[in-house]
């Protein structure tokens, strides 16, 4: 039976058409990536579940169609990996900011493209080596970004899992002569096909010569050489100290072909980060809201250590916290739009909570629930109110603040 053209029309799940398109392959009369295109069309946009886990009975008929299913789950496969490359694409697209960070990203992409392209033609290639460094502050996104590269390089077939695997001196050094190796090699293994992600790296060199960061980085090296087709190193840190870092360490400069900077993001860049982040958790800043984030942003951005998008992120998390101390506190019908709202004194109560009286924008100078000493008693009985009703079940601390 599997040679005969089943008659019943295509649609979602439909079994007889998944079978046709398996026999027009095996027949010759379109090739895998056509019969790819169409089994999408044919499962609904990809639903997987549209597709029978079980073919029946003498399905597969002789021959021909055998050699077909790999062909065809080969070419399904490349089309799937082409789509998450394209998502991880978007997503860093999406990120606001970065601007010099997505040229570089993408540049690495084509460069790893274009000589796979040239060693298929048999022209002279460079193996891609992909070991980095990030220069950039705290919360300017070095980590996030290492993350999507893991899941573009794996989409690529360059890493052949791509996960990111991050460590910092502790992780890698150790208390006694050959410990240091052990430990650095057993983070070595975890990360291989993806990337050892060695944050603050320039704390490995901190002990001059007879510390034992020294072995860790000789260890990394080797590795780095090895495993250069499926291990991607990042050293990331402080943008000054990284320099340093690599100064002392020239034997590891040259074998970090690509430096990528991470600048620390403008006030409007890091509104739009809050967005981004409110959006993603259904919340909305309202412009007092947002204002208020501003204000503080504006001062905060120039202290030393300020945590970028952390801070941000530190933020918007308190303020849903406080959020939800004033809903609950509060006499009043809870609505969709109450519930998504952060509000001017949801910003700075969080602000408050976070860096202490000083810092808060605005404060003493509105009455807001929670800035007069009045205020201060209710806001305690409603924060006792909100743990009964296991509201903060989370950290309340803010304990991540930077
Ligand atoms: N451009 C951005 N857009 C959205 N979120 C960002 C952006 N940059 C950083 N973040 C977020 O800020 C937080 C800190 O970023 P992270 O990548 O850990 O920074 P770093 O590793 O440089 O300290 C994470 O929650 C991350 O998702
Ligand atoms: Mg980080």
């Amino acid at each position: 039976m599997s040679n005969t053209r089943p008659s019943a029309p295509a649609g979602p799940g439909d079994f007889p058409a998944w079978q046709r398109i398996m026999a027009d392959v095996a027949e010759g009369r379109i090739n895998p990536s056509e019969a790819v295109r169409r089994l999408v069309l044919v499962r609904g946009g990809g639903a997987r579940s549209a597709m029978p886990t079980t073919p029946p009975e003498g399905y597969f008929g002789p021959r021909p169609a055998l050699s077909a299913v790999p062909a065809a789950e080969a070419a399904d496969a490349a089309e799937l990996r082409r789509r998450h490359l394209e998502e991880a694409r978007r997503e860093l697209a999406t990120m606001p900011g970065l601007r010099s960070v997505k040229e570089t990203v993408e540049e690495l992409l084509a460069w790893v493209q274009v000589q796979r392209w040239r060693m298929r033609e048999n022209l002279s290639s460079e193996p891609p080596v992909l070991h980095m460094v990030f220069r950039g502050n705290p919360g300017t996104g070095k980590t996030t970004v290492a993350r999507l590269i893991g899941r573009m390089l794996r989409d690529m077939g360059v890493l052949s899992k791509g996960h990111l695997v991050e460590v910092e001196r502790a992780d890698l050094v150790g208390e006694y002569i050959g410990h240091t190796a052990q430990k650095t090699r057993e983070q070595i293994k975890q990360a291989l096909g993806g990337i050892l992600f060695v944050d603050e790296a320039y704390s490995l060199a901190r002990g001059g010569e007879r510390d034992f960061g020294k072995e860790a980085i000789d260890v990394l090296v080797r590795a780095m050489e090895n495993h250069r087709d499926n291990l991607a190193v990042i050293f990331a840190g402080y943008p000054a100290e990284m320099d340093r870092f690599l100064r002392a360490n020239p034997g590891l400069v040259s074998r970090l072909p690509i430096q990528i900077d991470f600048p620390d993001y403008a006030t409007d860049e890091l509104l739009q980060i809050a967005d981004l982040m409110c959006q993603q958790r259904q919340y909305r800043l309202t412009e007092e809201g947002r204002a208020r984030l501003r204000e503080f942003l504006e001062t905060e951005r120039r202290a030393v250590n300020f945590g970028n998008a952390r801070t941000v992120r530190n933020i918007l998390e308190a303020a849903i916290r406080q959020q939800a101390l004033r809903l609950v506190g509060r006499n009043l019908p809870v609505d969709r739009d109450r519930l998504m709202q952060i509000e001017a004194q949801d910003v700075s109560a969080a602000v408050k909570r976070l860096f202490g009286e000083g810092k808060a924008p605005a404060a003493g100078r509105e009455s807001e629930a929670g800035e007069s000493p009045a205020a201060a008693g209710r806001d305690a009985a409603m924060q006792r109110l909100a743990q009964a009703l296991g509201l903060l079940a989370g950290p309340w601390t803010g304990e991540n603040a930077i």
